[in-house]
């Protein structure tokens, strides 16, 4: 049986390979074009190191300690001449994808849906042939290119990929060019190219308490997450505290519901930071955040959001004194015309 092998860059490009039973993950990433770096191809240089964020692999027995030593291996470091994957896996490669001969994919898809949910939130779903060889971790993202112009726009998916059609949450930014193009023109059939999938805000393997936090349309890697969460279970609990402004920012509030009732360890609330709310839940994420959450340290925490919340979720876990085992963030920053 072939695994799939996400081999992520240092410049938050992916790319996504397959291996043989057998086949070590560097013959793999060669055999598909991918020069990662390689030298002895005997475990003894080290040259190859990379770090295994998912999955279950066999390291290998014939490496000596000075290429990998038992501490890296405990910490997930692996030679990838002599790693063969068990499962699925995802592996960093300290090096770009341009010294590795690499590049991010492309795809043309049209648009089969563009829906405004609110004032300030558009869904958007785009369809295509190709986008079914499109494969991305959950909580990545893509640049779209806005129709007519030469510019690109970040958007993280916020479904996984389903008989070559996703979709994304796109904040509606007045004068925005995206926001312009999906109010004023879009229509279905509309053709847009992406090109990807980037960044390193994704989902590891479920190993303790999740706490995941989003602002506004921050939600989008949160419900590509639990969609594949909801496909593959967690022993573990989940929590969920979505924060926005204004109450026209709550969207997807039913797809949450829905994942509360397909996922037994998943539970949620939502907050809505503007005095002028009528939302029951006022104020911002971290007045929400309650001490079981962050389970005394032994929890991930991933947070997608505005910069101002990142830095005060940070201060706010600081002044606790907690240190998550692991805090996974994306800032994103919505683009003006
Ligand atoms: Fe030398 Fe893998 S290439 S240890």
């Amino acid at each position: 049986m072939t695994h799939q092998i996400a081999l992520t860059f240092e410049d938050g490009v992916t790319r996504f390979i397959d291996a043989s039973p057998g086949e070590t993950v560097a013959d793999a990433a060669y055999r598909q074009g991918i020069n990662i770096p390689l030298d002895c191809r005997d475990g003894a240089c080290g040259t190859c190191k990379c770090l295994a964020e998912a999955g279950r692999y066999d390291l290998g027995q014939d490496y000596i300690e000075d290429a990998l030593s038992e501490e890296e291996a405990a910490r997930g470091y692996v030679l990838t001449c002599q790693m063969r994957a068990a499962s699925d896996c995802v592996v960093r490669v300290p090096a770009s994808s341009d010294l590795c001969k690499t590049q991010q994919a492309r795809f043309e898809a049209a648009i089969s849906e563009v829906r405004q949910l609110s004032d300030s939130t558009i869904a958007l779903s785009l369809k295509g042939e190709s986008l079914a060889r499109l494969a991305f971790l959950p909580g990545q993202y893509v640049n779209l290119k806005v129709p007519g112009s030469e510019q690109s726009r970040a958007y993280s998916f916020s479904s996984l990929q389903k008989g070559g059609e996703v979709s994304f949450l796109i904040r509606n930014v007045p004068g925005g060019l995206m926001s312009s193009f999906l109010t004023g023109l879009a229509k279905a059939g509309d053709q847009l190219t992406l090109a990807g999938p980037l960044g390193s805000f994704y989902l590891r393997d479920i190993r303790r308490p999740l706490l995941l936090l989003a602002g506004g349309t921050g939600l989008a890697p949160f419900t590509a997450m639990l969609e594949k969460i909801a496909e593959q279970g967690s022993e573990h609990p989940l929590h969920l505290i979505y924060g926005v402004t204004h109450d026209f920012d709550l969207v997807e509030l039913d797809k949450l519901e829905a994942f509360a009732a397909r996922i037994p360890n998943f539970t949620f609330s939502a907050c809505v930071a503007s005095p002028d709310s009528s939302y029951p839940q006022k104020g911002y994420v971290t007045e929400h955040i309650a001490p079981g959450h962050l389970n005394e340290g032994d929890v991930d925490i991933y947070l997608c959001g505005p910069p101002p919340m990142v830095e005060a979720v940070s201060r706010f876990i600081h002044e606790q004194g907690v240190q998550p085992a692991n805090f996974y963030y994306e800032k994103f920053a919505a683009s003006a015309a």
